[in-house]
C-alpha cells in the first residue's frame, strides 16, 4: 500500500534526496552488456533503464502495481512482473546478476528472497544488493519515518547479510558508500 500510494513521487524523490546510484550501478557490475539482470524490488525502473541503457537484457519484479505502472511508462526495454520477491515465478539459473537496490529491507520473508535469489542465479552468478546500516542514526531516522507511514522495515547488519547468504550457497563481501548505505556483491557458488 505503501508504494501504491508514493510512486507518484518515487522519482522526484530519489532525485531529491541524492540516493539515486543508477549511474553507477552498470559500472560495478561491468560486465553487464548482454547479461540477463533481474532488478528484484526494481520499483519505477530507474537502475533498470540504466542496466539497459548499459546493454544488460533486464527483467524487473516488484509487488507494488503502482511502482510497475511508473515503470511501464517509460516505456523501457526491461520486462517487467508483478510478483512477491519471495516467491519468484521465474525458472532456475535463469540471471547472470541480480541486483537488489534499496528494496532488501522492505521484504518482509528475506529468508524467503534468499532462497529464490539463490535458485534464479546461475553459478557463477552474481548479488548485488544496496542497503543500509541498521547501526547508523540516518538509518534509524529511515526506520521512524517508513513506520510512520505503515511501511516496517527490516534492517540487516552487512555482516549478518554475509552470513545468510553464505549458508544459501553465496559468497561475497560488503564496503560502505558511506556511513548509512552499503553495498554487498556477491557470487553463487560453482558446485
Ligand atoms: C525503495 S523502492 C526501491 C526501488 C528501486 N530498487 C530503486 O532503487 O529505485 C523499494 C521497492 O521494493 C518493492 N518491494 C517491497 N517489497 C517487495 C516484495 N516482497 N517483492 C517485490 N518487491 C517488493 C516496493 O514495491 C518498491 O518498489
Amino acid at each position: 500500500m505503501f508504494f501504491q500510494l508514493f510512486a507518484p513521487f518515487y522519482d522526484g524523490f530519489i532525485k531529491f534526496v541524492k540516493v539515486d546510484h543508477s549511474g553507477k550501478i552498470p559500472g560495478w557490475l561491468a560486465p553487464v552488456c548482454g547479461m540477463d539482470v533481474l532488478d528484484l524490488g526494481g520499483g519505477t525502473g530507474i537502475n533498470a533503464a540504466a542496466l539497459a541503457g548499459a546493454g544488460a537484457r533486464v527483467t524487473l519484479v516488484d509487488s507494488s502495481r503502482g511502482m510497475l505502472k511508473r515503470a511501464a511508462a517509460k516505456r523501457l526495454a526491461v520486462r517487467l512482473v508483478l510478483a512477491d520477491a519471495a516467491s519468484l515465478p521465474l525458472h532456475d539459473g535463469t540471471f547472470d546478476i541480480v541486483l537488489v537496490s534499496d528494496a532488501w529491507h522492505h521484504f518482509r520473508d528475506q529468508a524467503g528472497v534468499v532462497r529464490e535469489v539463490a535458485r534464479v542465479l546461475r553459478p557463477g552468478g552474481r548479488l548485488c544488493i544496496i542497503d543500509f546500516d541498521p547501526c547508523s542514526k540516518v538509518t534509524k531516522t529511515i526506520a521512524l519515518l517508513e513506520r510512520m507511514a505503515a511501511e516496517p522495515s527490516k534492517f540487516t547488519l552487512p555482516d549478518k547479510l554475509v552470513e545468510m547468504l553464505h549458508r544459501a550457497g553465496i559468497e561475497g563481501a560488503y564496503c560502505h558508500l558511506q556511513s548509512y548505505q552499503y553495498v554487498y556483491i556477491g557470487v553463487k557458488k560453482i558446485v
